[in-house]
């Protein structure tokens, strides 16, 4: 089957995950888009082609855990239907192995048959299925049969965090903290939550109404050692952080709830991150942000993706379809005060 996958480019499962996203549930929408912005295809490509892949890192300035094949089993524990990862890696594999090659089938279609063989094997709802089934091909096509074929497909989650069910992931994500409308009255800062992995009870910090999430993340006392990701330095909180001026790229973040509490995407931020390669999207309010760029007035629930790196460029030089206009890189290298 990886003949058939290969024989689709970053913009077909784009087009695919927009087609299955009305029939996904509610609770993985946005997280499956998340998903394949943290994994582009071209990036697991690239890598594969690389004569260096030492060269490489430094050109994009990549850092931290960017290679799928280390995360089979892991990079997709944001998504509820990470819950079913066996299974759906089980009908995979089946699939594998049986072929499509000559059927008259898109990627959709794949993703959904997909989830119908892993819900018949007794998984239940075939809409929380469906977004982790077209990241279990996303990954099949990134890493190759044999080491898909030999991750172990084990659930990574607490038992507690395992019963959670949709609904009360889907309240949590709505709940807005606040002092209420005495304090509005009074002129009290509001006072709201930030929640940056939903499967850790403590991975959360407080934010004052109007800061930056990354501002927010520095002066959060608290101790997350134990779960953060190694890219964040001592002092800097628990959202990966360099420059916290929309320069580097390292602090992007995967918005799973409360975007609507989020400022809009300013004019900077949304030419760094085409600078960046992240997004294309000219959506005030994407699924994925600069947290050091984007305010917040209310609860709002994000991921951290596990790497960073600058290849808007790189993307333009490959006519990938991201990456901004000539022009917009141009500016962004003028702009940069790490290019002088
Ligand atoms: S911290 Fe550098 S872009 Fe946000």
């Amino acid at each position: 089957m990886t003949d058939y996958l290969f024989g689709h480019d970053q913009r077909s499962w784009l087009d695919a995950i927009e087609t299955l996203a009305s029939s996904v549930h509610e609770v993985d929408r946005n997280a499956l888009r998340i998903w394949f912005s943290f994994w582009p295809l071209w990036l697991a490509d690239a890598l594969r082609d690389a004569d260096s892949i030492e060269k490489l890192t430094r050109e994009l300035d990549l850092k931290g855990e960017y290679r799928l094949g280390d995360q089979i089993d892991s990079s997709h524990t944001f998504l509820y239907g990470h819950r079913f990862w066996p299974q759906v890696k089980a009908a995979v594999v089946a699939l594998d192995a049986r072929g499509v090659e000559g059927e008259e089938i898109d990627l959709a279609m794949l993703a959904q048959r997909v989830a119908a063989d892993a819900a018949g094997a007794g998984s239940g709802d075939a809409s929380l299925l469906l977004g982790i089934s077209a990241v279990a091909l996303m990954t099949l096509r990134q890493v190759g049969s044999e080491a898909f074929a030999a991750s172990p497909g084990e659930v990574k989650l607490s038992a507690s965090v395992a019963r959670r069910t949709p609904s009360q992931i889907i309240a949590a994500r709505a709940k807005n903290d606040g002092a209420g409308l005495a304090a509005l009255f009074k002129g009290i800062r509001r006072e709201y939550t930030i929640t940056f992995d939903e499967n850790v009870r403590s991975a959360k910090f407080k934010l004052i109404g109007g800061l930056e999430m990354t501002t927010a993340s520095m002066i959060d006392p608290r101790d997350h050692s134990g779960y953060i990701d190694s890219r964040c330095r001592p002092g800097d909180g628990p959202i990966p952080t360099e420059c916290r001026s929309g320069a580097c790229g390292t602090c992007w973040v995967g918005v799973l709830g409360g975007g609507e509490r989020l400022s809009d995407v300013a004019p900077l931020e949304a030419r760094r991150m085409k600078r960046f390669g992240y997004t294309d999207s000219d959506d005030p309010r994407p699924v994925i942000r600069l947290a050091c760029k984007a305010r917040a007035s209310g609860n709002v629930t994000v991921v951290v993706p596990p790497w960073s790196g600058v290849f808007g460029n790189h993307l333009q030089d490959k006519s990938a379809g991201i990456g901004g206009s000539a022009a917009d890189v141009d500016e962004e290298h003028a702009e940069d005060p790490r290019r002088h």
